[in-house]
């Protein structure tokens, strides 16, 4: 970006903006899927919504072929309103609404049953629509050696499990389509767990489903300055399929149906696809300690409050800058912690654009309504100026509430 196209930017949308970058995002997805399909050609990315469910964003999804995983209602109703296909959708996650899980799968779309109480809830769905054929998965739980208890899925040892597989020979129009499995840790290491542990327990079982899914966490693309603020090193997309595909195109070489192979990428696909402008509008000096305040927060950026500084640029905006060492720059909200960046020598001047890069995932999804409304998302990376969503006002905060 060039400090022109930032000014013209702020011209027309104000001293704060997100711009997305759908060229990369679509770069990312084929990038992705060819690592994989390169080794085991049975292979798909079911996209995960929730990381960032822009609607641009998940229509590219759909258009190069890929899934859409959901994990509510709302996604769902993001997945069927773009038109993805509902045997091309499949939804996960701990709760589920009942009414909606009976549409989707009479429509023919994939729901993967997290927990017992979901068991009751697809009999009862099978014994109300006794002639369709209805895809379910099963969400796996089990070790994977990174010292976390997941919460999510089946423990593969509990009685709770066997009765979600003996429900499939109660109910004939039950169909057992898919194994899922997610966990969050990121590290390469995970993934060869991962994979032994779901290939062990199918010939445990003896079967061979329609899907095997990974679930997500895996790492996307970053700068050194990045990688370096974390505790394991950050895998490329091909040593990710490395770990994965081989040990698949091993494992069923000699089967005559192969699984499809599902991995639900969120952060991996979208991290980088998104950066953040914010205005510095005052620097200050506290007891010798030099602060920008930015109208921007690390809401707006990292609302799950992890504390890793985002790569940033500054953009000169006319005042004469000075040089700060040990600088921080601070959120307009009235939280003392409200800290985008720690630490940044160089130069700044009061005015200057602040550019935070690799802000793609968990952060527009999660911006709270807290202070100020949300700040428009912007589209330039393909040649056109989009409006992707526009700045929230004050009554899209305050619809629903009774005045
Ligand atoms: C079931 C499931 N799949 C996929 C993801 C996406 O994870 P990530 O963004 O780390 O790839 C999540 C994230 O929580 C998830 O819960």
């Amino acid at each position: 970006m060039t400090n022109t196209e930032i000014k013209q930017l702020t011209e027309k949308f104000g001293d704060a903006f997100y711009l997305l970058d759908s060229k990369q995002f679509r770069q990312n997805f084929l990038e992705l899927k060819s690592e994989f399909t390169n080794i085991y050609p049975k292979f798909n990315i079911a996209y995960s919504y929730k990381t960032n469910y822009t609607p641009k964003l998940c229509k590219i999804v759909n258009e190069l072929g890929g899934f859409a995983e959901v994990v509510s209602d709302m996604e769902l109703e993001i997945a069927l309103r773009i038109g993805v296909e509902p045997n091309n959708i499949i939804w996960n996650g701990p709760f589920k609404n009942a009414k909606k899980v009976e549409q989707l799968l009479i429509m023919g779309g994939t729901v993967n049953i997290d927990s017992a109480y979901e068991i009751d809830l697809i009999a009862e769905i099978a014994k109300k629509y006794p002639q369709s054929k209805l895809n379910i998965g099963i969400r796996c739980n089990f070790d994977i050696n990174d010292g976390i208890l997941s919460r999510f899925g089946f423990d593969i040892e509990s009685d709770d499990f066997y009765r979600a597989i003996s429900i499939f020979n109660e109910y004939k129009n039950l169909y057992l389509i898919g194994m899922q499995c997610h966990f969050s840790t990121r590290k390469l290491e995970s993934w060869k767990f991962r994979v032994t542990g779901m290939l062990n327990l199918i010939d445990k079982l003896g079967i061979v489903p329609e899907h095997i899914d990974l679930g997500g966490g895996l790492f996307g693309k970053m700068p050194d300055s990045l990688k370096v603020q974390f505790d394991s090193e950050i895998p490329t997309f091909k040593q990710y399929a490395e770990a994965v595909a081989p040990v698949f195109a091993e494992h069923f070489k000699n089967t005559e149906t192969k699984p499809l192979l599902l991995i639900e990428p969120g952060s991996a696909l979208v991290g980088d696809c998104m950066n953040f402008a914010a205005k510095v509008v005052n620097i200050k000096t506290v007891r010798g300690k030099a602060i920008a305040t930015l109208l921007g927060s690390i809401y707006n950026i990292h609302p799950t409050l992890n504390k890793k500084n985002s790569p940033i640029e500054i953009y000169p905006m006319g005042e004469n800058q000075k040089k700060y060492n040990d600088l921080d720059f601070g959120g307009f909200t009235c939280i003392e912690s409200d800290f985008l960046y720690r630490h940044y020598n160089g130069k700044l001047a009061k005015g200057d654009m602040v550019l935070f890069g690799n802000v793609g995932s968990y952060s527009v999804v999660l911006k709270p309504p807290f202070i100020l409304p949300n700040f428009p998302i912007i589209d330039i990376s393909e040649g056109k100026l989009e409006i992707i969503k526009k700045g929230e006002t004050f009554d899209d905060i305050f619809r629903t509430f009774v005045f």
